[in-house]
């Protein structure tokens, strides 16, 4: 969603607040702005468009040593200049800029009075205003506003009256405050800071942080002191360049085999012939007591989580199911004390999947996190978990941090397996397969040039299906959305024994479907499925591991992925779809890392 960068200290803050941009930008992207105090005032400059349209039009740069910038995905108004942040008062004492939704503001606008004039449509403007009536103290005044808001924040202040000084307060949207001696920075995101200082601190809902040059003060609403220590953290692995790349998209594709490695790094104990999960906070004895698993996630987080389900099913023959967070949290879920509760998610911010997690704990739930980002706040409160160590993820559209997802599952359904009846000589097998998982991947990844010629013949197709089976089925479902994602090709997934009872009436000659096949104990079955697509003239590319020369004589295209284990065919068949996606938005001249409309972290609901 929307992105904020706060700096004061000794260097000019533009350069560090259009840096700090930059990396924001793949969070949400329709307009940006900055605000800098300058000479005792507020100066704002703000452009809808990507950030070289407010490059453009700082070309005399401001001067200022303190400074709050915002990329913005649009919620309340349209993409504008004026409903750019930051917003201000009247006088520009005040500039505000806000990440969140302020659920009240009709009320709020009718307390302000008729005479306030507005300049945008968001509800983000009035906090100046509320902030310019009050007046008086900085913090109170802010302390007070706050406290009238019902809604989602996450926000930055600045006063002319106060020119060093910065205020950040944070409910339900992250803030992040970056330490380096005599200076401050704050931001929503990591990505913003990590060139600048690795000692952080995460504010926590209804804190409000004062920034000085090297100096803060983290308080609570009521203004009870809250003592916060700053964390080191690893940024061995925080990588946001794109390496030579052409879009982080491919980067993230092809470092496969890499960020594979480091969600296995440790994690397989060849004594005992199962995983090693430090994270996990439960013992041998908890493990065996689990009678049931519940699996919460948004999109891809939510198709990894299907495809866990399958995997800790099949190994260790726990009851398991995967539900979108969102729809989860509001049927008033029976929460059971034997169930484990899993919550995915690669930004860890994804405002559906924490409010599921929230809710789980308020009834006494225990539930553990697969995030990806470190000190996120999922990661942060869940009562136990595995990091993915994926590397942070910029493109919009998931693709390592997914695959990550699906191995640290494995990971899961292997140890809980071995809690129960799978014998050491079968953990051994499957400690093999995931070890020979990066080299496998590798291998997928030479198939490019095959994939880049299909993406290149469908390209003008008007909608695709995707297909599988039990385990092929969530690895279809995660293709559809790829491909609908980055190339704005219309697809849709379907369970393949599904087709005949509806979506058969809509394959033509026209509409390729991807079928997906495991080397399973259904792979005849799916083939059924693609006999009764050829019947109609539609066009078949087969995604499998099976070299079964039905397969063949029946495909109009067939990607052959190297023969593996059941945990670990859907990972190598999702990076064949990536590629199948990336190529065919590629070549139709698509914006692959920001596609249209959609933001890398849903921080709102
Ligand atoms: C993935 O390609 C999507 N952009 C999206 O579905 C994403 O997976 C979802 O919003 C969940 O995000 P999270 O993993 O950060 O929670």
């Amino acid at each position: 969603m929307c992105g904020i960068i706060a700096y004061t200290g000794t260097q000019q803050a533009l350069p560090v607040l259009l840096d700090g941009l930059k990396r924001l930008e793949y969070r949400g992207y329709d307009s940006t702005g900055v605000s800098l105090i300058s000479r005792k005032r507020i100066k704002t400059v703000k452009a809808a468009g990507k950030l070289n349209v407010l490059e453009s039009k700082l070309d005399t740069p401001v001067s200022g040593h303190c400074g709050i910038g915002h990329t913005r995905w649009a919620t309340h108004g349209a993409p504008t200049d004026e409903n750019a942040h930051p917003h201000y008062d009247a006088d520009h004492r005040y500039a505000v800029v806000h990440n969140g939704i302020i659920e009240n503001v009709d009320a709020l606008k009718a307390k302000l009075g008729k005479k306030v004039t507005y300049t945008s449509e968001t509800d983000s403007e009035v906090i100046a205003h509320l902030l310019a009536q009050h007046g008086g103290d900085f913090v109170d005044a802010l302390r007070d506003v706050l406290l009238q808001i019902t809604g989602t924040y996450g926000l930055a202040v600045i006063d002319k009256e106060h020119p060093d000084t910065i205020i950040v307060a944070r409910n339900g949207s992250p803030v992040i405050l970056g330490i380096k001696d005599d200076e401050m920075l704050a931001a929503s995101d990591m990505s913003a800071l990590s060139r600048y200082t690795n000692q952080v601190i995460h504010l926590d809902d209804g804190e409000i942080a004062v920034l000085k040059p090297g100096h803060f003060e983290v308080s609570r609403l009521d203004s009870t002191v809250s003592e916060k220590q700053a964390i080191t953290l690893n940024l061995q692995n925080a990588n946001y360049d794109r390496g030579g790349h052409p879009h982080y998209l491919y980067k993230e594709i092809v470092d496969q085999p890499d960020t594979v490695r480091q969600t296995l790094s440790g994690r397989l104990d060849e004594r005992f012939s199962t995983a090693h999960l430090g994270g996990l906070n439960l013992s041998a004895r908890d493990l065996i007591g689990i009678k049931r698993i519940t699996i919460l996630g948004c999109g891809s987080a939510l198709y990894a989580g299907m495809a866990g389900a399958n995997m800790i099913e099949t190994l260790a023959r726990i009851p398991v199911n995967a539900e979108p967070a969102a729809e989860f949290r509001y049927r008033n879920p029976v929460i059971e004390q034997d169930s484990l509760y899993i919550v995915v998610s690669q930004s860890g911010e994804t405002f559906d999947t924490l409010a599921a997690l929230r809710e789980v704990q308020r009834k006494g739930g225990f539930v553990l996190g697969i995030v990806n980002s470190v000190g996120s706040t999922i990661a942060r409160e869940v009562d136990g978990g595995i990091y993915m160590h994926a590397g942070p993820e910029v493109s919009v559209a998931s693709t390592k941090a997914y695959t990550s997802m699906l191995t640290a599952f494995s990971l899961l359904a292997l140890l809980l397996g071995r809690s129960r009846d799978v014998s050491p000589q079968k953990g051994n097998s499957i400690i093999n397969e995931l070890k020979a998982l990066p080299e496998k991947i590798s291998q997928v990844l030479t198939l490019e040039t095959d994939i880049a010629k299909i993406a290149n013949k469908y390209k003008k197709s008007a909608s695709a299906f995707f297909i599988g089976r039990t385990s092929g089925f969530p690895v279809a479902l995660e293709g559809a959305q790829k491909l609908k994602e980055i190339s704005y090709i219309h697809a849709e997934a379907y369970p393949a024994s599904e087709l005949k009872h509806g979506p058969l009436a809509l394959v033509t000659k026209k509409t390729p479907c991807v079928v997906i096949l495991p080397d399973d104990e259904l792979l005849l079955k799916t083939v059924s499925s693609m006999e009764e697509i050829k019947a109609r003239g539609g066009p078949v590319i087969a995604v499998t591991s099976s070299d079964s020369k039905r397969i063949d004589k029946l495909a109009d295209a067939v990607l052959r992925v190297p023969a593996s284990g059941t945990l670990t065919q859907p990972v190598l068949m999702g990076i064949v779809l990536q590629l199948l996606a990336y190529h065919s938005a590629v070549s139709l001249g698509r914006d692959v890392d920001q596609p249209r409309n959609l933001a890398k972290s849903v921080t709102v609901e």
